[in-house]
């Protein structure tokens, strides 16, 4: 069997990856621009690991300035097929305590300024998103969360906001009104991308904070979602190490021929 190469895309806290055995660190250039960082290989037992830290190190990109496109990009270049992403998240939920890990399945797109497809330009296509997560992929980061001793909600509405102010109260609660179990800044573009890149995408949620709407929570703040990432980014990295050795386990999806129906633009139009 061909090697698994699976992409990891770090989040707030999360800006390396321990354990690694031939590391190297790699800078590319895409025509989408520079990722975020250098990305950084190595293996974890028999798994090739990508990692890429979202922020770049120093945390220095907003949720708006992350490079998204050339960030699949590369990984693509460097044969990644399943992305697994690790991010922060608000919880929307009573039920979703901040230190749970919740695994999305589905997004809704609250961003406004973001280039999130690799369309256009005389090329016109239009991926199915109706399910915007790999599901196998998903199952595998749910047992590896529950085998690395995490409480894990399977399954869950992820809200994507432009950020990078948190949200308003009168919107953290019409937000609650539509049903949505977690808020985040960042994975939306990024599960549109993989989709359309044909990698498999998978979120590993940590809440870290219940928004404002909560009448017995303090409101948001930056001191306190650090504060919850530092007591879990080693739970995180457990979830991701456990991911690595279930990876060989992964049904088949079809992530990988998302463009066979996707593209209308005559083969005969398309520029070189
Ligand atoms: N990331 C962590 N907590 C968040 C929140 N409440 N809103 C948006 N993004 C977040």
């Amino acid at each position: 069997m061909a090697q698994a190469v699976i992409g990891v895309i770090g989040g707030s806290g999360l800006y390396e990856m321990e354990n690694l055995q031939q590391v190297e660190e790699v800078r590319l250039q895409t025509p989408f621009g520079e990722p975020s960082d250098a990305y950084i290989t190595g293996m974890l037992g028999d798994v090739k690991l990508v990692f890429l830290p979202r922020h770049g190190r120093g945390h220095r990109l907003l949720p708006s300035e992350v490079p998204y496109r050339a960030n699949i990009y590369g990984m693509k270049m460097l044969g990644v097929e399943q992305i697994i992403s690790v991010s922060a998240v608000g919880s929307m939920k009573e039920e979703i305590v901040p230190g749970h890990i919740v695994i999305p399945d589905q997004f809704f797109d609250r961003t406004t300024k973001r280039a999130s497809t690799f369309f256009g330009d005389g090329v016109v296509g239009h991926i199915q998103f109706a399910d915007p997560v790999c599901p196998s992929l998903s199952e595998i980061i749910h047992d590896a969360a529950h085998k690395a001793g995490a409480t894990v909600h399977n399954g869950g509405t992820y809200i994507c906001i432009e950020g990078p102010n948190f949200s308003t109260r009168a919107e953290s609660l019409v937000f609650r009104s539509w049903g949505v179990d977690v808020i985040g800044m960042t994975n939306l573009p990024e599960a549109r991308l993989a989709r359309e890149a044909e990698i498999c995408y998978a979120t590993v949620a940590l809440a870290t904070d219940y928004d404002c709407w909560h009448q017995d929570h303090d409101d948001v703040s930056v001191e306190a979602v650090i504060e919850v990432i530092h007591q879990n980014v080693a739970m995180a990295k457990k979830i991701v190490a456990e991911a690595a050795t279930l990876i060989g386990e992964k049904k088949a999806c079809g992530c990988g021929e998302a463009l066979k129906y996707a593209v209308m633009t005559d083969p005969g139009q398309i520029p070189a």
